[in-house]
C-alpha cells in the first residue's frame, strides 16, 4: 500500500512535531502546560492549607495573599507571557532566500496547489503537498472564495487563506512521514471533506516526484484506459478538468493530468483507487455534498468504470 493509504500512518498531532514550526509550538504548549499545572497546585495547596491549616497570625495571613495573590501569579503569568511572545517572530519568519516557494488556493471544497518550475513554467495538483526533509519552503495562500485555514498540525501553526489577500506560511519538515492538513475555518457545506495531504521524503525522491508531475499525461496503454479517455473527451470533462497533453484544459476544477499519483481524492475523503474515482465520478454530491462537480450517475457502469480506470492510469 501506497504511504497514507493506511489511515494510522497519516499523522495529524500537533504534540508529535515533524517541523520546526511545529517543534516550536509543541514547545510551547508543553511549558505553558506546566505553569499552569504549577499555578494550580499552588492554589490547591493553598485552598488545603486554608480548610485543614492551623491558622495564623493576622500578619501572616497578609503576607500569603500578597505573594500567594499578587506576586507568585503575576511573575508566572509574565514570564509565561513573555515565552509566548518570544515564540511568535520565528513562527512568522519567512525561509532563506532561494527556498522554494508554492502556490496554494483554497477553493470549495479543496486544495489548488501549484509548483513554479525553475524554467519559468509551472504544474498543478490538488490536495497533495510533497516536500523533503530539510529543505524549507514557503507557501503562498490565497482564497478563490470564501475564508479558509490551512492547518498541518505536524508541520507548522495555522494560517487564514483570505479572498482578496496573499498570506505566507513557512514549512520546515524535520523527519519523512505522510501529514494531514485539514482546512480549519469552517467554509461552507464540505468544509469537513477539505484536506490537503503532505508527503515528506527525501530530497532525490521529492526531485523524482516533481519531474514526473512536471511531464504530460501517459498516453492510455489499455484498451479499457483507451476507452475511458474517449468517454472523459466525449462527457465534456474537459472543460473543467485539464490533463496536460491532451485537449483537455478546463480551469475550474483539479488539474488531472498525475490524478493517479495522488494518495487520495475527493478533498481526502476516499482512498485513490479506481472504485472510489468510480463512485466519485458517479456520485460527488453524496460525498460532498455542494461541491460543482456534477454526478454522472447516468451513464452505465461499464462506462463509469473505464472512465476510473483511465484516470487511475494517469500516473
Ligand atoms: Cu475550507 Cu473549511
Amino acid at each position: 500500500m501506497q504511504p497514507g493509504g493506511n489511515l494510522w500512518e497519516v499523522s495529524a498531532s500537533a504534540l508529535v512535531p515533524a517541523g520546526r514550526g511545529a517543534e516550536r509550538i509543541a514547545s510551547l504548549f508543553w511549558w505553558m502546560t506546566g505553569g499552569s499545572l504549577l499555578v494550580w497546585l499552588l492554589v490547591v495547596g493553598i485552598a488545603l492549607y486554608a480548610v485543614y491549616g492551623r491558622g495564623g497570625s493576622q500578619r501572616s495571613a497578609r503576607r500569603l495573599i500578597v505573594w500567594g495573590g499578587a506576586v507568585v501569579p503575576t511573575v508566572l503569568l509574565t514570564v509565561l507571557l513573555a515565552f509566548g511572545l518570544a515564540a511568535i517572530p520565528p513562527l512568522l519568519a519567512p525561509p532563506p532566500v532561494g527556498s522554494r516557494t508554492i502556490h496554494i488556493t483554497g477553493e470549495q471544497w479543496w486544495w489548488r496547489v501549484r509548483y513554479p518550475l525553475p524554467d519559468g513554467t509551472s504544474f498543478e495538483l490538488a490536495n497533495e503537498l510533497r516536500l523533503a526533509v530539510g529543505e524549507p519552503v514557503e507557501l503562498l495562500l490565497e482564497s478563490a472564495d470564501v475564508v479558509h485555514s490551512l492547518w498541518i498540525p505536524a508541520l507548522a501553526g495555522k494560517m487564514d487563506l483570505i479572498p482578496g489577500r496573499v498570506t505566507r506560511l513557512t514549512l520546515e519538515p524535520t523527519r519523512a512521514g505522510t501529514f494531514a492538513g485539514p482546512c480549519a475555518e469552517y467554509c461552507g457545506d464540505s468544509h469537513a471533506f477539505m484536506e490537503l495531504m503532505v508527503v515528506v521524503s527525501a530530497p532525490q525522491e521529492l526531485q523524482r516526484w516533481l519531474e514526473r508531475q512536471a511531464a504530460p499525461a501517459v498516453a492510455p496503454a489499455s484498451p479499457q484506459a483507451q476507452a475511458g479517455q474517449a468517454r472523459f473527451q466525449s462527457s465534456g470533462c474537459g472543460a473543467c478538468h485539464s490533463v496536460r497533453g491532451t485537449s483537455a484544459d478546463g480551469v475550474v476544477g483539479p488539474d488531472l493530468t498525475h490524478v493517479g499519483s495522488r494518495l487520495r481524492i475527493a478533498g481526502g475523503r476516499l482512498l485513490n483507487q479506481v472504485s472510489s474515482l468510480q463512485t466519485w465520478v458517479a456520485r460527488p454530491q453524496q460525498l460532498k455534498p455542494g461541491a460543482i462537480m456534477p454526478g454522472f450517475h447516468f451513464l452505465p457502469e461499464q462506462e463509469l468504470e473505464v472512465l476510473a480506470v483511465y484516470l487511475g492510469g494517469l500516473e
